[in-house]
C-alpha cells in the first residue's frame, strides 16, 4: 500500500521523549501539496527569523520570497541545479536566504552566514509547528543568485528554501529520490558530536 502524505509524515516524526514537537516533526520533503501557505502563516515564518539571535544584533539574513505564480519564484527556481529543480518547483514558496556580508563599519561579518543558518532554523521550526515544512539547498548557481541579490563583496547567498505543506510522495517519481523520501530519518548518535575531551564521549 503506498503513504499517504499523513502517513509519510507520522512516520517521519521522531520518537524522542521530551523534544519539542516542532523539532521532533521537522523534516525536509521533496513532495509538497499544492495547498497554499496562508499570508499570516508565511508571515509568522519570517518574524521567527527576524527574532533569531544574531552577532551584535546585527540581523544580516535577508529573504527573497518567491510565491508560485509570482516572477520572482521562477527568478529563484531558475537558480536551482537541475537535481533541486526537478522537484522544489511542486513548492508554493520559494526563499533564497542570504547574508549581508559586512557590519555596520564596512568589515566583513565572518559570523554573517553563521546568523543567517540560525534564523533559517527558526524558519524550519516555525514552520514545523505550522503543519508546514521547509527543505533546504544547496544546490543552486551561486552566480545566478548573486544576480539576484547583488555582488558578492555585498551579499552572501546561503540557501535556497522549498516552503509549503508535505505532499503525496507518489509525486517523486525518480527512483532514488522516491526511496529518500519515505526513507526514515538517520543520525550519528550523541556519542560522536558530543564530547568531555576530543575522541572522548561526554557522559551524561
Ligand atoms: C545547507 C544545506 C544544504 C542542503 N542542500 C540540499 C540540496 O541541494 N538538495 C536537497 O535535496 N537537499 C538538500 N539539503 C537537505 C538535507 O539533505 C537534509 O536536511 C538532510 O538529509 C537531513 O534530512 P532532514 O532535514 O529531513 O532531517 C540541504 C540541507 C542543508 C542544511
Amino acid at each position: 500500500m503506498p503513504l499517504s502524505a499523513e502517513e509519510l509524515h507520522a512516520n517521519k516524526k521522531i520518537p524522542t521523549p521530551g523534544m519539542l514537537a516542532a523539532i521532533a516533526q521537522r523534516w525536509s520533503p521533496r513532495a509538497y501539496s499544492d495547498h497554499a501557505v496562508a499570508p499570516a502563516d508565511l508571515k509568522l515564518i519570517l518574524e521567527a527569523a527576524r527574532w533569531s539571535a544574531s552577532s551584535s544584533n546585527g540581523q544580516p539574513w535577508r529573504f527573497l520570497v518567491g510565491r508560485k505564480g509570482d516572477p520572482t519564484f521562477d527568478r529563484i527556481a531558475a537558480t536551482l541545479v537541475p537535481f533541486n529543480q526537478a522537484w522544489a518547483p511542486l513548492a508554493p514558496v520559494l526563499i533564497l536566504a542570504y547574508a549581508v556580508a559586512k557590519t555596520p563599519h564596512g568589515n566583513p561579518n565572518p559570523y554573517a552566514l553563521f546568523d543567517l543558518g540560525q534564523s533559517v532554523a527558526q524558519i524550519s521550526i516555525q514552520a514545523a509547528a505550522l503543519g508546514l515544512a521547509t527543505h533546504s539547498m544547496g544546490g543552486f548557481d551561486r552566480a545566478a543568485a548573486q544576480s539576484l541579490i547583488g555582488p558578492a563583496e555585498d551579499f552572501l547567498p546561503g540557501v535556497v528554501l522549498a516552503l509549503g505543506y508535505p505532499g503525496d510522495p507518489a509525486q517523486i517519481t525518480d527512483a532514488n529520490l522516491h526511496a529518500s523520501e519515505l526513507a526514515a530519518r538517520a543520525r550519528k548518535p550523541l556519542e560522536e558530536i558530543a564530547f568531555l575531551s576530543p575522541g572522548e564521549p561526554f557522559q551524561f
